[in-house]
């Protein structure tokens, strides 16, 4: 039996010496495989008388035991060794800056839309969606413009085609939306207030010139409850400004203005200093118009569904492309839309400056750019 302890004392010795997996499973195989010493000494069983060979089982399935739950436990200790040593190997610190992104950039009114949605987001807004193929009564006719109106005439409307084998029907046709303001309809008929929602998109005019393109982008944003009132819409809009050309505080003042769509209607500018080589947004003593806005007409709530003698909201459009173009000091609208990569490299952005209230609208910024 002695030399039985001495085997059992020599294989947890080297059990407890093992330096990783490898050695130890060498230890078992050498200990419990096929030849290993323990199965050895088990074969010996055989020729023994059967009182020693009883004693002498008990005793080498109690060693068998005894090694096994050591090599588990050897186990687990050089497993979680060699875990904490993969992941110290594996370690990424996360708050080193990333690497410069050599392809691929954002684009600037994609940035201004992240931006805008960042802002609005921030203050309790979602984002609503309509159709870029929409139908007249979206477009103009729930919007307290109806067929001979004349801001409708105004809009440069594309018509869609329509079937060759009847005379065009203008009252009737698709047209492509001249405007986002048709999704204040669209949320109206499909929510019940309070509603509080912007909806960035495309929107499409016949014009071409520095400044305009047949394609450009609008952000629709639309409040309705109970009380709101024209101040709502101003803090509101005040808040915004400031958050987007990341500023403490920005001179405002509000025009009366003319939309079928609200009433009163009024146009928001901003302060700023116009020199003959730069925009400066935020001081001097010039204005720089930047959005329509107003107090939902009651034809419009109406239109979509809402008692106006029981709700009550405001509404406000701004040109997306005007905003990147004045916060980023793009001069001509039209290379937007170019699809010119050496453009997009020079005026595009990071693909991870994600935009937020909290890390930041433009992006470290702007160093990325
Ligand atoms: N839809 C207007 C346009 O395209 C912009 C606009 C002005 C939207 C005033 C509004 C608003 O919601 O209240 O010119």
């Amino acid at each position: 039996m002695e030399n039985m302890k001495d085997l059992e004392c020599k294989i947890l010795g080297q059990i407890a010496e093992a330096a990783d997996l490898k050695q130890l499973d060498e230890i078992r195989v050498s200990a419990l495989g096929k030849k290993g010493s323990i199965t050895e000494a088990m074969k010996t069983l055989g020729t023994m008388a059967q009182e020693e060979r009883i004693e002498t089982a008990k005793q080498l399935n109690l060693m068998k035991t005894t090694i096994e739950e050591a090599l588990l436990k050897r186990k687990t200790v050089l497993d979680d060794e060699a875990l904490n040593a993969k992941l110290q190997n594996e370690k990424v610190d996360v708050t080193l800056p990333c690497r410069p992104e050599t392809q691929g950039r954002i684009h600037p009114v994609s940035k201004i839309f992240e931006e805008v949605i960042a802002i609005f987001g921030t203050m309790g807004f979602e984002v609503a969606e309509g159709p870029d193929i929409e139908d007249q009564f979206h477009n103009f006719n729930a919007l307290n413009m109806p067929l001979n109106h004349p801001a409708r005439q105004m809009q440069d409307t594309f018509y869609v085609a329509q079937a060759s084998d009847k005379p065009f029907d203008m009252e009737d046709a698709y047209v492509v939306r001249t405007q986002t303001s048709g999704i204040q309809i669209r949320t109206m008929e499909v929510k019940k207030p309070p509603i509080r929602i912007i909806a960035p998109g495309r929107t499409y005019r016949s014009d071409m010139d520095a400044t305009h393109t047949p394609m450009f982008h609008q952000l629709e944003g639309l409040v309705i409850d109970k009380t709101t009132t024209m101040a709502h819409l101003k803090g509101c809009l005040y808040d915004f400004v400031k958050a987007f050309f990341e500023l403490d505080d920005i001179p405002v003042r509000y025009r009366p203005s003319y939309f079928p769509f609200t009433e009163p209607s009024a146009e928001m500018d901003i302060g700023c200093l116009k020199t003959k080589t730069e925009l400066k947004v935020g001081a001097g003593n010039d204005w720089l118009e930047i959005l329509g806005c107003g107090m939902v007409h009651p034809n419009v709530l109406r239109a979509g569904g809402i008692d106006p003698d029981e709700y009550q909201g405001f509404a406000f459009g701004l040109g997306i492309d005007r905003l990147a173009m004045l916060k980023y000091g793009i001069p001509d609208l039209r290379t937007f839309f170019e699809s010119d990569v050496r453009w997009l490299k020079n005026y595009g952005f990071a693909p991870l400056d994600f935009s937020s209230m909290t890390g930041g609208l433009s992006g470290n910024g702007g160093q990325t750019r």
